[in-house]
Order: structure tokens, then C-alpha cells, then sequence
């Protein structure tokens, strides 16, 4: 059974649909067989598609975000996926509230897959408009996962 990966944020528009997208490119690109889902913490955007500036950023890149729609993380996630990946330090917070008892999903902050960068969260665009840094932090840490999964 591949890997599965879940990529969270507050809203599931922006941060967390980037990750997604451009890991599904990555991996592809790399071969390496693993599911990859999205969500938020908050579900204040829940059936919407991703941020336009998010989405308009990553088709200039090659990567398509246009079948994703916004959901919000759930309690049986932690027993569904093998690894919650975090963008900062408050959606680990918010997402360790829904564990329940003897579920085993490692909750992980993205940007630890990305050692060399100076940030250890990925900002949020939404508020910042800072589209194009938040894709190179992503696909910074996208190749550094793939290659903690490809060493496993
Ligand atoms: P995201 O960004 O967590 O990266 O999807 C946000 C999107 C929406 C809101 C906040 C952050 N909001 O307040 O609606």
C-alpha cells in the first residue's frame, strides 16, 4: 500500500492545495507511488476551490489546482493517513485537538523537509499576497519529502 499524505492548513485555499498540487507534480516526476490529500482546520471554506491567485501562480508553474475543493481535517484522518503534514505551528496545534486514543499518524511541520530554508513555517498568502515565495518554500520541502519517503 502507498504512503498516504495529508497537507493542512487554516483554510484549505491556499497553503495546503499548493502542497498538495505541486507534491501530486513532484511525485509524479520522481515515481514514487504514495495518495495525497489536503484539508483545512478551520472548514470556513469548505466545497470552495482554491485561492485564484493560488491557483493562477501554480498554473504558470505546470501544476493544475482546479479539481481540488476545500475540506476540513477529521478525527478518522489520523487513523486513514500514515503522515499529517502541518504549514505552521498553529494547524499542528489545531490538528493534535482532533486526535483520538491509539490513532498513529505522525503530524509533521512541512518546512522541516526543507532544513536549508530560514523559515520553519510557511506563511500564510492569504493575508501576505506573497504567492510566489510560499510556491518556493513548497517545492522546496515537496523534494525534500519526497526523499524522506523515498528513503523509508
Ligand atoms: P490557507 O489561507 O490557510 O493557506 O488556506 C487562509 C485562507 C482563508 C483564511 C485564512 C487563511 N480566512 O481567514 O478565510
Amino acid at each position: 500500500m502507498p504512503p498516504k499524505v495529508m497537507f493542512v492548513c487554516l483554510g484549505n485555499i491556499c497553503r495546503s492545495p499548493t502542497a498538495e498540487g505541486v507534491f501530486r507534480g513532484l511525485a509524479a516526476q520522481a515515481g514514487l507511488d504514495v495518495v495525497i490529500d489536503s484539508s483545512g482546520t478551520s472548514g470556513w471554506h469548505n466545497g470552495d476551490l482554491p485561492d485564484k491567485r493560488a491557483m493562477a501562480e501554480a498554473k504558470s508553474r505546470g501544476y493544475d489546482l482546479s479539481m481540488q475543493r476545500s475540506t476540513q481535517l477529521k478525527s478518522q484522518d489520523f487513523y486513514d493517513f500514515y503522515l499529517i503534514v502541518c504549514m505552521d505551528n498553529s494547524n499542528i496545534e489545531n490538528s493534535e485537538s482532533l486526535r483520538p486514543d491509539g490513532a498513529n499518524a505522525q503530524v509533521k511541520l512541512f518546512l522541516d523537509y526543507a532544513p536549508n530554508q530560514p523559515l520553519r513555517e510557511v506563511p500564510d498568502p492569504y493575508y501576505e499576497h506573497n504567492f510566489e515565495a510560499v510556491f518556493d518554500l513548497i517545492e522546496d520541502a515537496s523534494r525534500g519529502l519526497i526523499a524522506s519517503l523515498q528513503s523509508t
